[in-house]
């Protein structure tokens, strides 16, 4: 049998694409990082392509986005490269922006909003939505897809905005993901979870066929912009439920984060994550600001490696093993940092029942979690539930679990052996024992 393998660059000259050999390049012109093999064998030929994707997304703190002298909302998305272009956008036909707000938040902020387009003279289109967890489905995205066809933009120029929290923000992103195939948009977080997860990365989604994101596409926003002052209007609840995915993140990886929500995040839950204007005039981070700093910080660098999730060794999956399982099953009555919560809460026993962690350092994880307002232990939590969603993990996950687990305060591993039952076991009835009790749901 034969067989005969090649491997060729691609070069652009005079507007065509040719292939090319390493050894032999006779051709001048643009390089392309994709690649083309070729393997013949007697069944003829097969070819292998090669094709890099780049994503480049800004991830922009802004104060004030509705204010009409603020640029960020119309302009943030564009960046200094390409500053010419929002010059001939400027001058050459009127800004138009295709909205889709949530109900809630447009009741809150609509106003504003619409003082702002009118006094910038945008050509507008707000769609406000109920986008709950329940209506979390295909038939929002349609009817998106239908309002943005009937308004019309232009799929180069005119990005389309999401505001809301984590579900509107997810919903939009699978309806821009779709229409014509890819059309930029941005994400504006009202709620703190959103503020600091589902703004981040890439992914969007609705829920399908009983599941939760089943249905969605890996496809960044041009643009998040993050601006804290939404959260004024969100019930503590919500706060402690955005604080559960920073605490994740400062388990797993920072320990100046675990220090700062530990001696701060009772201030952090009161004031809702606002800074006050200090008087002094000299700029010193607050503590609100410095730990939604270091929460994205830590987030993006665990994302922009892996943004596909081709990699399953994930820290940002602490808390994410049996939470799912739990989430579902109580419905509506957790929310999804709650949920993590719980799971991270277990996770810690677990861990220092394989001596990962000291005593000392679960109880000031524990208390870290009871300050922050969130549960700790839930009666629906059963060791069976447990044994059932590390299974259900084993078998998406190629063979061996990958349990990330904490080994210290800000310090984390990723675990491929499935623990045994006995750990399991004993770490379950001391999680019970000592938390049942703790007066959380
Ligand atoms: N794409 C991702 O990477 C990613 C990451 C994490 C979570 N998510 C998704 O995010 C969703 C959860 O997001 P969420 O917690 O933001 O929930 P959510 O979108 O349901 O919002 C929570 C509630 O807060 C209200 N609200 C929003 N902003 C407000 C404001 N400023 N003031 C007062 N009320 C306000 C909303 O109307 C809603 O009732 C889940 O569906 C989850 O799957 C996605
Ligand atoms: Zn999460």
């Amino acid at each position: 049998m034969l067989s005969n393998n090649s491997k060729f660059n691609l070069v652009q000259v005079k507007g065509t694409w040719v292939r090319q050999t390493e050894r032999c390049q006779s051709a001048q012109g643009k390089l392309s990082d994709a690649k083309i093999y070729e393997n013949k064998s007697d069944h003829g030929v097969c070819w292998t392509v090669v094709s890099p994707i780049v994503f480049t997304y800004r991830v922009i703190q802004s104060k004030n986005i509705l204010d009409p002298k603020n640029d960020t909302l119309l302009w943030g998305h564009v960046g200094e490269e390409e500053e010419e272009l929002k010059g001939t956008i400027n001058n050459s036909k009127p800004v138009k922006r295709f909205v889709v707000i949530d109900e809630t938040v447009n009741q809150l902020y609509g106003s504003q909003l619409i003082q702002y387009f009118e006094s910038r003279e945008v050509v507008y289109r707000m769609l406000p939505l109920p986008t709950t967890e329940e209506n979390k489905c295909l038939e929002l995205v349609t009817k998106i897809l239908e309002e943005i066809h009937q308004f019309g933009i232009d799929r180069r120029s005119e990005p389309i905005i999401a505001i809301g929290g984590g579900v509107c923000l997810d919903v939009v992103g699978l309806a821009a993901s779709l229409y014509r195939r890819r059309t930029p948009y941005i994400k504006v977080p009202t709620t703190l979870l959103s503020y600091v997860d589902a703004s981040v990365g890439a992914k969007t989604g609705v829920n399908f066929a009983g599941g939760k994101n089943k249905l969605g596409s890996y496809v960044p926003p041009v643009a998040t912009f993050l601006d804290r002052s939404f959260f004024q209007t969100l019930p503590p609840r919500q706060i402690s439920n955005g604080m559960a995915e920073m605490l994740k993140m400062a388990l797993m990886k920072h320990h100046g984060l675990f220090e700062l929500l530990e001696a701060e995040g009772r201030k952090l839950l009161l004031s809702k994550l606002q800074s006050c204007e200090s008087d002094s005039g000299v700029e010193l981070e607050d503590s609100a600001t410095a730990s939604t700093r270091i929460a994205i910080e830590t987030m993006l660098e665990e994302l922009a490696p892996n943004l596909w999730e081709d990699d399953l060794d994930r820290l940002v999956d602490f808390g994410h093993l049996i939470s799912p399982e739990l989430e579902m099953t109580v419905l509506p009555t957790l929310l999804h940092g709650e949920a993590v919560n719980i799971d991270m809460s277990f996770m810690v026993y677990v861990a220092h029942q394989r001596g990962l962690l000291t005593a000392d350092e679960k109880y000031r994880i524990i208390q870290c979690m009871l300050g922050l307002e969130l549960p700790v232990w839930h009666q629906e939590c059963t060791l069976p539930l447990v044994q059932k969603s590390l299974n259900e993990r084993l078998k998406h996950s190629a063979g061996s679990l990958r349990m990330p687990l904490p080994t210290g305060l800000g310090r984390a591993e990723i675990f491929h052996d499935m623990i045994g039952d006995n750990v399991l076991c004993q770490a379950y009835q001391k999680w019970t024992a000592e938390l049942a009790s703790s007066g959380n749901k």
